[in-house]
């Protein structure tokens, strides 16, 4: 049976061996070992939305580890001429063993997943972001050793990052604090997920519309844009709704002095953070980026049989 990656809930049970092995990948990549598991292997890319993190960390990671990856933008496709996503799928699936898929949205995602027999993975999506939550806990698991006990603050959109991000600290047993402005709270079903899981793992969710109470005594503390791709139309308005949570020296003062700051990037500087921030000592977003490639060959490897 293929194994899809729609959602961080769908690696729930070796979410923590990935992040391992993406620990571990690393670990090669500095030691200078040629390690090709996917030699022969091909994977299509479809991008509906821009990228550079994904698409490059994506690309590079598949050639390191032997095998082949194909950028296809809809645009050039048969896709936006009106093929199904149906068809597509199922076409794609006869040539490569894998198929990475950046979409407007989620349902997208599924439909190509369940036409598809090889595996998907989502590379972005309106309701999530898996693959970058996987680096970010690999990012976490460097820094702070691990992640129980801690307290991480999502200060901002309760958009697809925020959603993949509660979901992963669920799993992990990582408290979870957020504050979000009266209106951009998470989706009520995914915070349900969150705290049915948290449940288990000893983790606390909290979302609350105050960003002090969510960053004292922080550990991490994450961010991510006000506008997301597909927001643009509601850009006005949420520049002043989110303007009072914005994460700058005054808000990071209510953290632990050895917090860390995250960004899955790109940023908008001067709004959802200052330069002092995420340029400062505690921020890790380019140790981050950086991770994004080898959570990212951790992912390939356990998803593409050999
Ligand atoms: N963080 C992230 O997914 O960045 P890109 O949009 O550049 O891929
Ligand atoms: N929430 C952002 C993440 C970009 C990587 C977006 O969807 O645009």
């Amino acid at each position: 049976m293929k194994k899809d990656l729609i959602s961080i809930v769908d690696i729930k049970d070796e979410l923590e061996e990935i992040i391992d092995l993406g620990l571990e990948m690393k670990r090669r990549q500095r030691m200078v070992e040629v390690y090709e598991p996917l030699k022969d292997k091909s994977m299509a890319m479809i991008f509906e939305k821009p990228s550079t993190r994904t698409r490059v960390s994506f690309e590079v990671a598949m050639t390191q580890l032997g095998g082949h990856a194909l950028y296809l933008s809809p645009r050039d496709m048969q896709l936006g001429r009106g093929e199904t996503i149906a068809d597509t799928a199922r076409v794609l699936s006869r040539y490569v063993d894998a198929i990475v898929y950046r979409a407007y949205k989620h349902e997208n995602v599924v439909e190509l997943a369940e036409n598809a027999s090889v595996p998907v993975i989502n590379a972005l999506d309106d309701l999530e972001h898996p693959c970058q939550i996987v680096a970010d806990l690999m990012t976490i698991k460097e820094k702070k050793g691990g992640f129980r006990g801690l307290k991480l603050a999502y200060v901002g959109d309760g958009n697809n990052v925020a959603h993949s991000l509660m979901l992963g600290a669920a799993i992990v047993g990582m408290n979870f604090y957020m504050a979000c402005p009266d209106g951009y709270e998470p989706k009520k079903d995914i915070v349900g997920e969150a705290r049915k899981i948290a449940n288990e793992t000893g983790a606390k969710i909290v979302i609350t519309h105050d960003p002090v109470e969510a960053v004292k005594d922080a550990d991490v503390i994450y961010t991510d844009v006000w506008v997301s791709m597909g927001d643009e139309a509601e850009k006005e308005i949420r520049l002043k709704v989110f303007k009072p949570y914005q994460v700058n020296e005054e808000l990071v003062r209510h953290a632990k002095s050895n917090y860390i700051f995250m960004h899955c990037l790109p940023a908008h500087r001067g709004y959802e953070v200052t330069d002092d921030v995420i340029d400062s000592r505690n921020s890790v977003v380019f140790d981050e980026a950086e991770n994004r490639l080898h959570a990212q060959k951790a992912i390939l490897v356990r998803l593409i049989k050999p």
